[in-house]
């Protein structure tokens, strides 16, 4: 059994809350605003953003491919449906959803132009993205140091690069980017402080 993966699913939510409480919730709910119709979550984790979706989303499916993490989610969130499913991988049909959801995920999952092509498979034809990552920063300095720190970060966050170029991604998936913000995540360690949030059509 993967000890490190059930520690981390347990410490999780308290890892997260500083940053939740200084203005990451905030963030999270102004980009779920925009959820509408059949709802995907990728990588749900505990499901943090559950209770920020809006009421007039018609369905939300969880995916997470962490058992102890799939299972934390489950006790959660009774009664929400949860797919045990890797974002390079999903098990729907094409152009089944509205909108597909992406926080904190696309720095962990182990190949993203993968689970981005899964993304806009999934999504109707003009569906949305909504994301919400840390990524690498456009800080030179800052990056180096995001570089020489991957491989230690990567093991203490269960798998997290802190430096990856997600925007580019999501650019080369190709979608159209029709929202953006660069922010940074509030509290949390400086390599993995430089956000980004927005909104995405599959095109
Ligand atoms: C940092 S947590 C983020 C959880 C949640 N999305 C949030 O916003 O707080 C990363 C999540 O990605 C999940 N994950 C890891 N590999 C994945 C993959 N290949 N596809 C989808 N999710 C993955 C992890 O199990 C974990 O739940």
């Amino acid at each position: 059994m993967n000890l490190y993966g059930r520690f981390f699913a347990r410490i999780y939510d308290r890892l997260m809350a500083q940053s939740e409480e200084h203005g990451l919730r905030e963030r999270r709910r102004a980009l779920l605003a925009r959820a509408e119709g059949r709802v995907l979550e990728l990588g749900a984790g505990t499901g943090v953003n559950v209770d920020h979706y809006p009421a007039h989303v018609r369905e939300l499916v969880l995916a997470e491919p962490e058992e102890p993490m799939a299972r934390r989610l489950e006790e959660k969130n009774p009664g929400r449906r949860v797919v045990r499913a890797p974002a390079e991988q999903l098990p729907f049909e094409d152009a089944s959803f509205d909108t597909v959801v992406a926080t904190l995920v696309l720095c962990t999952v182990a190949d993203v132009p993968r689970a981005l092509r899964e993304a806009r498979r999934v999504l109707r034809p003009g569906g949305r993205l909504l994301f919400l990552e840390h990524v690498r920063s456009g800080d030179e300095r800052l990056a180096r140091w995001q570089d020489r720190l991957h491989g230690v970060w990567k093991q203490v966050g269960h798998g997290c690069n802190d430096n990856r170029r997600t925007l580019a991604a999501i650019q080369a998936a190709p979608f159209t980017v029709e929202q953006l913000e660069h922010g940074r995540i509030p509290k949390a360690v400086a390599i993995v402080k430089p956000m980004i949030v927005g909104v995405a059509v599959a095109s």
